[in-house]
């Protein structure tokens, strides 16, 4: 399982729409394999497939243990994902790996319910808020060729994060 490249901002599969997957192959498994293994080594909350330079609509993500509540870190795989509810607004802030060293506050729903398919084609539905929410609608944009900043106030909004500082969760 192979950590792979992630493609940074200039990279234009990243402005692209993303294709819908067909088949549910073993190749489909490899490339979900390989999300896992360069999110882990990255660091990240999630990662979309055109982040890896590959034009497909799948995404990987993982919330971390929440040591306070005692409850694990939680795994999610959605291919051909769909928002099919959503509520709520909330501000905060966000990066992405696409993008290092930068983040921006962005306003989204609050609370989203998505519905895909696992790799192996089975329905998958996925209802999320705080972290997971952010994560769906960020990842989901990946897909359709959005970045975060093009969801910022303005350019102005984007700050740069130092080494040492703390940075937003980036997916
Ligand atoms: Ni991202």
């Amino acid at each position: 399982m192979p950590v792979r490249t992630i493609v940074t901002a200039e990279a234009p599969v990243l402005r692209q729409k993303a294709k819908r997957i067909k088949q549910f192959s073993q190749s489909l498994q490899a490339l979900i394999d390989d999300m896992f293994e360069t999110l882990h080594a990255a660091n990240g909350v999630g990662l979309a497939a055109p982040q890896v330079g590959v034009s497909l609509r799948a995404v990987v993500i993982e919330i971390p243990a929440d040591d306070e509540t005692g409850t694990p870190a939680q795994s999610y795989v959605l291919c051909n994902p769909e928002i099919v509810k959503s509520s709520g607004e909330d501000t905060d802030d966000e990066g992405c790996l696409s993008l290092p060293g930068y983040v921006g506050e962005v306003t989204r729903a609050a609370v989203v319910t998505v519905k895909g398919f696992s790799p192996e084609g089975k329905p998958v539905r996925v209802k999320g808020e705080g972290l997971l929410a952010r994560a769906l609608q960020h990842e989901l944009d990946h897909l359709d060729g959005v970045l975060f900043i093009d969801r910022l106030e303005s350019l102005e909004k984007l700050r740069r994060v130092g080494e040492a500082e703390e940075e937003a969760p980036g997916s």
